[in-house]
Parts: C-alpha cells; structure tokens; sequence
C-alpha cells in the first residue's frame, strides 16, 4: 500500500508567538537564469508558504519578484534572509538592502548567516567584534523597528550559543538557529539544547544538498520503496516529524511540487533514520573553511 502523500501544512510557533510554516523552500544555488523566480514562483502555486533566501544567494531581488506576482497577501507568506558575514558591522543598512531587493517592508525571519564577522576590506576576522556585538545589533531593530518579526542564528553550535545567551546586554533568545541537519547529521546534543532554551532548529541542506550520497543511501531507498514515495519526501517527512523546521532546495518545478507532499513513517521507518549514521557513519555536506564547527 503507498503511503497518504499531502502537501504538508504544519505550522511551528517559534519562542515570540510568531507561526512559522514547517517546510519552506530553499534557494541556496538558484541564481542564474532566474532559477529562483522560477522555483518560488512555482513553490507558492503549489502550498508552499514559506521561503528561505539569504543576500549571499544574489536571489533576493527573484524571490521578491515572485512573491509580488504569485499575489498571495504578504500576511501569509513566511520569508526569512540573512546578514552576511562582510555586513556584522553594517546590520541595518544590510538588512533595509534585503529588503528592498525583496520589495518588502519586513522579513519574518533575519538571522546571522555565520559565527563569523569579517573585515571586508581585509576579508579578515575582526578583532573588535565578534557574534555577540552583531546580536545585539539584531536585538536593538528587532526591539525598536517593524522590519523583523523574529531573529535568530545560523550555523551557531551549543557552546557559541551558550556564550551567546550568557553575554551582557543579551536579553532576546534567539528565535531559531538554521544548521545542516538529515539523517546522516542529526546533531542530538545540539537539538537537545535548543529543545531546552526553546529554539527552533532550521534543517539546511536536508535533502544532502548537492549530488546528495542519501539519495543512494539503501536505507533511505528502501523506505522510500517501500512507502511508495520518493526518498526526498523521506527526508522531508522525518525532519517534520522530529519537529524541525525544513528548507529542501529545488529549481526543478516538479520537485518542487512533491518535496512538500509528506506522510507518516511508521515507528520502526523514523526510529531507522534516527539510527543511520551509527550504522552509515556522519557526513556534513556543508563545511566552508572561514567557520570552525568544534568551538
Ligand atoms: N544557513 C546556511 O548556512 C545554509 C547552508 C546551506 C543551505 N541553506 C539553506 O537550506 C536550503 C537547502 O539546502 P541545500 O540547497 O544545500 O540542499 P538540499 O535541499 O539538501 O538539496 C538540494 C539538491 O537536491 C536536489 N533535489 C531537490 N529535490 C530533489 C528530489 N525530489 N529528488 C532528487 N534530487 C532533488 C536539488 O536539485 P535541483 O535544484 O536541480 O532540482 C539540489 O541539487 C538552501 O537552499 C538554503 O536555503 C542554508
């Protein structure tokens, strides 16, 4: 019997009482020939309602033009950018430069990209400023402007965040902290530590971002024949039903459209995927060498 497949429209509430839809679309990589108009266009025709960009991915201005022609009211729709490493010192002006490629008066979610804030004249880490200056940049427009409904981090591990929430003057939790995460990377201790400080985990490259080794994964396969559904909406699926956020990336319009028709896994199905990387080993697609995950 093939698994229910329906387009999945769970939504989270995230520690400010703000609704975030759980699968949302990626759009890392979907620049070039207007890639991402395209896939968000598509997306939003067909139930998505949250969209994940970033200014790094030279898309905004894409997705801002999709989201005005798909007409879906603005209150509707979930978007979340983030501030660039180069921009630690310049939050605002980075974030009204977000803006106004997306042509919105506001992001539901602005997080820091990376735990990393560089010089962008010497492309250098600074010396005066690090990830907590930066927050409390972020605090400072969250707190006294309409342009965020929520902020939150991106790549953060537990002990940057619980220096983060220990510093002085640090007095907003972080909404979320969007990091790699599938069933080859399933980060327990950090997903307990965010449960306990009720922060949302964003799962990035979920479906193991580009020439993915899950989808030859035989586990994954397996359940994905059995189920009779494709192995991303495995993945979809699973990150769903352990209750985290899910950002798969597609600018194939057909993907598009099934990555968000998920189903439930039976018991036995999660608990396996739960288990994969004791049995298949740990992979982290996701590794660019300005960051150090250790610390
Ligand atoms: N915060 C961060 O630092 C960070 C880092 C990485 C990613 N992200 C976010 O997370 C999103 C997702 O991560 P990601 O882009 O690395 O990778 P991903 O979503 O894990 O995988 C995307 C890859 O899978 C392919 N794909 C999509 N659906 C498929 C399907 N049904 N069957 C087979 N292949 C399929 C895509 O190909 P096609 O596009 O050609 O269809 C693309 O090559 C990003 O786009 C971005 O929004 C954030």
């Amino acid at each position: 019997m093939p698994a229910q497949l329906t387009v999945n429209a769970t939504e989270f509430t995230l520690n400010n009482g703000t609704k975030i839809p759980a699968v949302g679309l990626g759009t890392w990589q979907a620049t070039e020939d207007d890639a991402a108009y395209k896939a968000v266009l598509a997306a939003l025709q067909n139930g998505y309602k949250h969209i994940d960009t970033a200014h790094i991915y030279r898309n905004e201005e894409q997705v801002g033009r999709a989201i005005k022609d798909s007409k879906i009211p603005r209150e509707q729709l979930f978007i979340t950018t983030k501030l660039w490493n180069a921009d630690h010192k310049n939050v605002e002006a980075a974030l009204d430069a977000s803006l106004a490629k997306l042509g919105l008066d506001y992001v539901d979610l602005y997080l820091i990209h990376w735990p990393v804030s560089t010089n962008p004249e010497t492309n250098k880490p600074y010396e005066d400023w690090d990830f907590v200056d930066t927050w409390k940049e972020l605090q400072k427009i969250y707190k006294q402007s309409s342009k965020v409904k929520a902020i939150g981090v991106s790549n953060f591990t537990v002990k940057k965040l619980q220096k983060l929430l220990s510093a002085n003057g640090v007095d907003v939790v972080p909404a979320a902290n969007q990091v790699e995460a599938h069933p080859l990377l399933t980060q327990p201790e950090l997903v307990e530590f965010l449960k306990s400080k009720n922060i949302k985990l964003e799962a990035y490259s979920p479906l193991g971002s580009t020439d993915s080794p899950l989808f030859k994964n035989p586990t994954i396969v397996e359940i994905a024949e059995k189920n009779g559904v494709e192995p991303a909406q495995v993945l979809v699926s699973w990150a769903v039903q352990r209750d985290t956020v899910v950002l798969p990336k597609s600018v194939t319009e057909s993907r598009v459209i099934s990555n968000i028709k998920t189903f439930t896994l039976s018991k036995e199905d999660f608990d396996a995927l739960n288990n994969l990387s004791e049995k298949d080993g740990v992979v982290r697609t996701c590794n660019p060498g300005f960051n150090n995950f250790d610390d």
